[in-house]
C-alpha cells in the first residue's frame, strides 16, 4: 500500500509525527519472522511525506522536523507565502503532478490548513481514496478559512478519523455515511506525551536566551529568574486583522494583564506585520511586563506551557495542550471547533471572543484556578496507531 501524506503549515507538523512512527512500527512488525501479516498478503506501507511549504521558515517549519524526529520530506512543493486562492492553486497544480506520477492508494490530509483543502480535492480528482485525519471539528464559522478547508475536506474523505465523539457527531448530523466515520483520538496527544520528558529538561532561561527579540534583551534577567507567568499566542485574523479590536486587546495586555501576571508571547509572523502596520509594535516592545520571543520549537512551547499559570490563546492546538497539561486558558475567539477542550465539557478554558470586559472578568477567575490535568476519551498518546489500523481495514 502506497501512502502519501500532507504538511503545509506549522500545525500540521505535530499531527504527522505521531503518524509516521506508527506506520514505521506497523512495518515492523510486518518484517518479524513471526508476524500477523506472513501469508495473509498483508503489505508493508510505503510511505511518502509531501510538505507544500506553505510554512517555509526556519522558525515556522524546519525546526519542528528536528524537535519532533520528522524524517524530511521527500518532496517539496516549495509554495510559499500568498493569497489563499494563490497557496490553494498552486498547491493543486503542483500536488496534481505528484499524484500523476507516484500514483498512491491513499493521500493522507491533517488538520485544517490550506494544504488540507488544496491536497484533499486534487486526490479526489485524481480517483485516489483519502483519509482526514482531526475529522469532524466544526466552530460553525465560515469567516474562518479553516473552516472552510474543514467543510470540504470531510465531504470528499472517504475516512473520517475524528478526535473526539462530538466531532464524530457533528459528521453525522451532517449526513455523512456511519462507515466512513471512526472516532481514533488525538493525535496531537500522542506527541506532546510522546515528547513530554524531553520537554521537562529543558530550561527556562536557555529558551528565552535563544528566542528573545533583539529589541527585548533589557528583559532578559526578569524574566528568566520568574517562576510565574503567562503566555500569550495569537494569529487569527478576527484578532489581529482589525485595528480596533487588536488595540484594545494590546491595551488590555500592556496596560492590565500584565500588571497582574508577567507574560511571555512568542509572537506569530502575521501578528508581528500587523502591530507595525498599526502603530502598536512599539507598545508591546516596551511593556515592561511583557516579553516577545520569536516564533519558539515545539519542545520549547511544551515546556512554558508546562509551567505557565494562564494561557492566552486564540490557536486550536494549544487549548488540547493546555486541557492535557491542566493550564488554565483564555480562548480568545467567539466558537471554538475544539468544545472538548471547554470547561463546561470537562476541559481547562473559557472562551471569551475578543470583548475586553468578558477577557477581563474570565482573566481573574483564571488566576485562581489551581492546574487541573484533565483528559478526553482516547486522548492517551496511542491514537495515530489506531489510525493505521483503520487505513490498514478499511474497504470501499
Ligand atoms: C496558517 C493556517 C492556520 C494556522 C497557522 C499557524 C491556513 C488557512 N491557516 O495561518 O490554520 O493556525 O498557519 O501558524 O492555512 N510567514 C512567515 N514565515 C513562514 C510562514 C508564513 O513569515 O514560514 C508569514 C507569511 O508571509 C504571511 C503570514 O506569515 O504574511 C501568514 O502565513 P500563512 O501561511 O498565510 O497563514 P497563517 O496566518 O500562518
Amino acid at each position: 500500500m502506497k501512502i502519501i501524506s500532507v504538511v503545509g503549515a506549522r500545525p500540521n507538523f505535530m499531527k504527522i509525527a505521531p503518524f509516521i512512527r506508527a506506520i514505521e512500527n506497523y512495518n515492523k512488525l510486518l518484517s518479524t519472522p513471526l508476524s500477523l501479516g506472513e501469508g495473509l498478503g498483508v503489505r508493508p506501507i510505503n510511505h511518502i511525506l509531501l510538505h507544500t511549504g506553505q510554512h517555509y521558515d526556519g522558525r515556522m517549519s524546519d525546526n519542528f522536523f528536528t524537535d519532533l524526529g520528522i524524517p524530511a520530506p521527500q518532496i517539496n512543493l516549495e509554495i510559499g507565502s500568498g493569497t489563499h486562492a494563490e497557496q490553494v492553486g498552486q498547491t493543486m497544480i503542483a500536488f496534481e503532478k505528484v499524484l500523476k506520477q507516484e500514483k498512491p492508494d491513499w493521500v493522507v490530509v491533517v488538520g485544517d490548513v490550506n494544504a488540507t483543502l488544496a491536497c484533499s480535492v486534487t486526490a479526489k480528482k485524481e480517483g485516489i481514496k483519502c483519509c482526514h485525519i482531526e475529522a469532524g471539528l466544526r466552530s460553525g464559522d465560515m469567516n474562518m478559512p479553516e473552516e472552510i478547508n474543514r467543510l470540504v475536506t470531510d465531504r470528499l474523505s472517504d475516512l473520517l478519523l475524528t478526535p473526539d465523539k462530538i466531532s464524530s457527531e457533528n459528521l453525522r448530523k451532517e449526513g455523512t455515511a456511519e462507515n466512513k466515520i471512526k472516532f481514533v483520538g488525538n493525535v496531537m496527544i500522542d506527541t506532546l506525551e510522546f515528547n513530554r520528558e524531553k520537554a521537562a529538561e529543558l530550561k527556562i532561561k536557555d529558551i528565552i536566551q535563544a528566542n528573545i527579540l533583539e529589541e527585548q534583551n533589557d528583559k532578559i534577567n526578569f524574566f528568566s529568574e520568574l517562576n510565574e507567568f503567562g503566555l500569550i499566542t495569537m494569529h487569527r485574523p478576527s484578532n489581529v486583522d482589525v485595528k480596533e479590536i487588536f488595540s484594545a486587546i494590546v491595551n488590555w495586555i500592556t496596560e492590565d494583564a500584565t500588571l497582574k501576571l508577567p507574560f511571555i508571547w512568542p509572537i506569530h509572523p502575521r501578528t508581528v506585520k500587523q502591530a507595525k502596520e498599526f502603530g502598536i509594535w512599539e507598545k508591546l516592545i516596551s511593556c515592561k511586563n511583557l516579553l516577545l520571543l520569536h516564533p519558539i520549537g515545539y519542545l520549547e512551547m511544551l515546556r512554558l506551557n508546562m509551567q505557565a499559570k494562564a494561557m492566552l490563546t486564540d490557536s486550536g492546538g494549544l487549548q488540547e495542550e493546555c486541557c492535557v497539561l491542566g493550564t488554565p486558558f483564555l480562548t480568545l475567539r467567539w466558537n471554538t471547533e475544539r468544545p472538548v477542550t471547554l470547561l463546561e465539557h470537562g476541559g481547562a478554558g473559557y472562551l471569551v471572543g475578543n470583548n475586553i470586559a468578558a477577557i477581563k472578568r474570565d482573566f481573574e477567575k483564571l488566576l485562581t484556578e489551581p492546574r487541573t490535568p484533565k483528559r478526553p476519551e482516547l486522548w492517551d498518546g496511542h491514537a495515530a496507531e489506531r489510525c493505521v489500523e483503520e487505513i490498514v481495514k478499511f474497504k470501499d
